[in-house]
């Protein structure tokens, strides 16, 4: 009897050897990063494997109990498995890990109770509050696409309205505008999932001086002159290109007189005639003006 159990407890370990199973099976999850841990199955100069599989909701209930192997982790030799991609909803989910040492296999052990994800932490997000101008720039924690965030500011100052702002994403600054110059401002920020339908505690309040409007005036006014000199550049350039387009696609040639009058003889003999007409004509009026000079005199 005995020998039959042994014998069967050898088949279900898969070896000779007894390779323990690993223990302390726990979630520590932080802002919807979840990670599966365990304590080490410690076999002296050798290196051992684990396999993680899971087990969501629909597993259990539909697909009688079928374990999945969890995408980052089959196997692993690290005692922990990052498994934020195999929760994919908010329900309870088993986990169960195996040690592999050769040939050897060790039992599954079993997360004690399921895990799920509403029960992350979520911690304040990190904030950087700075100003641009008559703007306050406020710099969030990328937490990854499942956060939203709720930013209070308002101006520091005794019964001042606190303005309410929800930014999408974290990795892009937001840019609040403020309408006092020279006034400080303040902000604080918690983080939402709504997946989980739950929210962070606030991060600390972070206060600013606002610079005012030198700033923007400056650039516009910079960015003004730049845009001027480009204008004129462009401008002359493309009047350069005319010219050069003309001179070398249309020449316009023009004849010396002379060439003009030999090509033809009729010309050149009206032309003598209207010259001698011409001649006459101031010949005429000087002799009169001589005449009118002698009269005169
Ligand atoms: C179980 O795991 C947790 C988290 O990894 C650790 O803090 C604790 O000390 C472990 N307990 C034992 C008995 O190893
Ligand atoms: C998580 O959701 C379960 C129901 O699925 C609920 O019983 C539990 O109270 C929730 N926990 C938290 C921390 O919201």
């Amino acid at each position: 009897m005995w020998l039959f159990c042994g014998l069967i407890s050898c088949f279900l370990t898969g070896g000779v050897a007894f390779l323990p199973a690993p223990q302390n099976l726990t979630v520590l999850s932080t802002n919807m990063k979840h990670l599966l841990r365990w304590n080490p199955v410690v076999q002296p100069r050798e290196t051992v494997f684990y396999f993680v599989e899971y087990q969501g909701e629909y597993e259990s209930l539909y697909m009688s109990h079928i374990w999945i192997p969890s995408s980052q982790c089959s196997p692993t030799q690290g005692p922990e498995c990052d498994v934020t991609d195999d929760i994919t909803a908010t329900v309870p989910y088993n986990f169960r890990v195996r040690a592999m040492l050769g040939s050897q296999t060790s039992a599954w052990s079993t997360l004690e109770h399921p895990f799920n994800r509403n029960s992350t932490v979520l911690t304040p997000p990190k904030m950087e509050v700075t100003e641009y101008g008559l703007y306050l720039v406020i710099k969030l924690e990328d937490l990854g696409p499942q956060f939203e965030f709720l930013v209070v500011y308002w101006r520091r100052e005794p019964g001042t309205t606190e303005h309410v702002q929800v930014v999408k994403r974290g990795d892009i600054p937001v840019h609040l505008e403020t309408k006092e110059p020279g006034a400080t401002y303040c902000a604080k920020a918690q983080s939402l999932v709504k997946a989980i339908g739950r929210h962070s505690a606030f991060s600390q309040t972070q206060c600013v001086e606002m610079q005012g409007e030198a700033l923007p005036l400056a650039l516009a006014l910079f960015a003004l002159i730049g845009f001027m000199l480009v204008l004129m550049v462009v401008l002359l350039s493309i009047w350069k290109m005319g010219q050069l387009l003309r001179y070398s696609c249309c020449p316009t040639v023009v004849l010396p007189d002379t060439l003009r009058i030999t090509s033809s003889s009729q010309k050149l003999i009206s032309c003598r005639k209207e010259e001698v007409e011409a001649c006459a004509v101031t010949v005429l009026s000087s002799e009169n003006l001589l005449g009118a000079w002698i009269s005169e005199t």
